[in-house]
């Protein structure tokens, strides 16, 4: 491992691209080197051209506010030759997405994407570094068909579905779950909004997010898959189902969740898996990664506080990195119920990310 890694950001004015700022200015591993966004930024000074856009609690840090932001398209190659590896969040369409990410790559330098755009091919990693770290052990294989030596895509997974999967995937590893009713209830800062942006959002609830209910219904399957070959064969075990609503919360993505063993899998008590939970450590536990949660899940009883967990006092738990489960119980029409939530601009977009090119890099992806 290097003593420091030169990253960029691409996507730096958004709503991810600012928590990826506020992540890495004082990242004890990695240096912001390039911050690059669309045409419209390109050539200003980052304060100008995030302008009143920025959303954070805390100020833009000085070293970066007056960084000149780069082009993420014309510039990509020379961004590519400044920097280790960059960070990825843009909204863009999902071809010019694919089109970019393999562009650096190919260019030699490894992308951290929070875009959806790859999360499908097979030979992509779509990563939470708690369940599934095995999956880099794709990238020698994507690198031999992007013809590269470094260059090489890594995902994380939709946000959503990192509020609840983490919950199921422990069950999961030792009694098989086979069906689950999901239903989500989203903050508006999933959409890159705020209630200034939004306003139709206070006081209201919505209950459509477009193309969010199929990544929750088909993403975790690729995440509990096993690698044959050059690819990701995504699992057939599981079946969920999901309806999402946009709620007027700020951050803090919540899910209810219905969930079977199974057939013929002896049952857990709530007493076993809520202990499960508990005692759950991955792999960014056991190498202590700068921004692994010290608890990976939270437990809240049904007995002590069936009104837990809630947004506000979860979504900031271990830097907003922890997932927060509760109200476990007994179902009548399925094996159990329970409610789980975890932050989705944290855990499920920047610092999801952050945490997986933590991984990458103990494990030398990026040298
Ligand atoms: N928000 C979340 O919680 C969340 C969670 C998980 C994943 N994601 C994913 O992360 C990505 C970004 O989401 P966001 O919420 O941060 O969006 P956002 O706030 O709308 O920001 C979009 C970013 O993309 C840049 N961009 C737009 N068109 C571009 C172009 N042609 N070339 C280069 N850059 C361009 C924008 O730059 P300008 O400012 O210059 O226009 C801006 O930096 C999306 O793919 C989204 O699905 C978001």
């Amino acid at each position: 491992m290097k003593e420091k890694y030169d990253v960029g950001i691409i996507g730096a004015t958004g709503m991810v691209g600012q928590r990826f700022i506020t992540l890495l200015s004082d990242h004890p591993w990695y240096n912001i080197k390039v911050l690059a966004a669309s045409p419209r930024s390109a050539g200003k000074a980052y304060r100008d051209a995030v302008g009143r856009k920025w959303c954070m609690d805390t100020e833009i840090p000085a070293d970066v506010a007056g960084m000149t932001v780069m082009n993420a398209q014309d510039d990509a190659e020379k961004i590519a030759g400044m920097v280790d590896f960059v960070f990825c969040a843009v909204d863009m369409k999902k071809d010019e997405i694919k089109a970019l990410e393999e562009r650096y790559a190919k260019a030699e330098c490894p992308v951290v994407s929070n875009n959806s755009a790859h999360r499908h091919t097979p030979d992509v990693p779509m990563i939470i570094p708690e369940i599934n770290p095995q999956h880099l052990e794709i990238i020698p294989a994507q690198r031999k068909r992007l013809g590269t030596k470094r260059g090489f895509i890594a995902v994380k997974s939709n946000c959503s579905l990192q509020s609840y999967l983490p919950a199921m995937a422990v069950i999961n590893m030792k009694y098989p779950i086979d069906r689950a009713i999901v239903t989500t209830y989203q903050a508006i800062s999933g959409a890159g909004k705020t209630f200034e942006t939004w306003p139709e959002m206070v006081d209201n609830l919505i209950p459509y997010i477009g193309g969010e209910e199929d990544k929750s219904e088909v993403e975790p399957n690729k995440i509990l898959g096993i690698i044959e070959g050059n690819e990701i064969v995504p699992s057939t075990e599981l079946a969920i189902e999901c309806q999402t609503y946009r709620v007027p919360v700020s951050n803090g993505h919540t899910a209810a969740i219905f969930f079977s063993f199974k057939d013929g899998v002896q049952k857990p008590s709530v007493e076993e898996i809520e202990q499960m939970w508990r005692d759950y450590k991955g792999e960014p536990q056991k190498l202590n990664l700068p921004h692994a949660p010290k608890q990976f899940i939270y437990v809240h009883t049904e007995s002590d506080e069936p009104d837990q967990p809630q947004i506000n006092t979860a979504r900031t738990i271990d830097g907003g990195m922890a997932i927060s489960c509760g109200r476990l119980r007994k179902s009548t029409q399925f094996d159990y119920k329970m409610v789980s939530m975890s932050h989705n601009t944290l855990r499920g977009a920047a610092g999801g990310a952050v945490l997986l090119a933590e991984l990458l890099t103990v494990k030398g992806y990026m040298d």
